[in-house]
């Protein structure tokens, strides 16, 4: 009989969202070609009708849907509310926590639980537009000729908002008569292709 090593599994990706979930759905789809060697074991959301809770179900990953307001009306604190999320989250073992579109930020009573395994995806590069809307005030920007170019970056998270060690960035430079609408759209591409590349990054370190 020939012994061979048993089959590695699969590191464990928990996806945490607010909203349409397109970069869950990049990082579905790059898991189920192959293109990503990685399987998404949960999907957080703080959004009751967030579509990609329904990207995850469509794709039979499970769901949490995790409200911030049962605590802010019963006066529990953000670190409470992240305290008791960390400890949802860790019976599945991540092996990275990807933030894709998570409107909240984390205090250490979060990122504390899962060091160096947290991380954010953030639609301007490192230092520029933090918070909402980023591709919103970018547009304005460039449309002020202040800047001709934005872009998106994935960073390992930290306290502060939008901010923290860059695994990887990309530029998305403006064009001649750019609508925000087509902005937005070439804004999402890259990031789509930056998540994957990213999380791929993070798990190898
Ligand atoms: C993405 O553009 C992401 O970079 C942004 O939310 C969007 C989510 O889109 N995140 C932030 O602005 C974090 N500050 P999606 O729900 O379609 O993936």
């Amino acid at each position: 009989m020939t012994l061979s090593p048993s089959p590695r599994a699969l590191p464990r990706l928990v996806v945490l969202l607010s909203g349409s979930g397109s970069n869950l759905q990049a990082i579905l789809d790059a898991c189920a070609s192959g293109a990503l060697s990685a399987q998404v074991a949960l999907v957080v959301s703080n959004r009751k009708a967030a579509y990609g809770l329904t990207r995850a179900a469509q794709a039979g990953v499970p769901t949490l849907y995790f409200p911030l307001k049962p605590y802010t009306d019963a006066g529990k604190s953000r670190a409470q509310y992240d305290a008791d999320l960390a400890a949802q989250l860790a019976p599945f073992q991540p092996d990275l926590i990807v933030l894709a579109g998570w409107m909240h930020v984390f205090s250490p009573a979060f990122l504390s639980c899962f060091a160096g395994k947290v991380v954010n995806l953030h639609p301007a590069l490192p230092g520029m537009f933090p918070g909402a809307h980023a591709i919103a005030r970018a547009y304005d920007a460039w449309r002020r000729g202040e800047i001709a170019h934005s872009g998106c970056m994935v960073h390992f998270a930290v306290p502060e908002v939008d901010a923290g060690p860059v695994i990887a960035q990309r530029i998305v430079p403006f064009q001649p008569g750019d609508t925000l609408e087509a902005y937005e759209a070439r804004m999402h591409t890259a990031e789509h292709e930056l998540i994957v590349e990213a999380i791929r990054l993070a798990l190898a370190t």
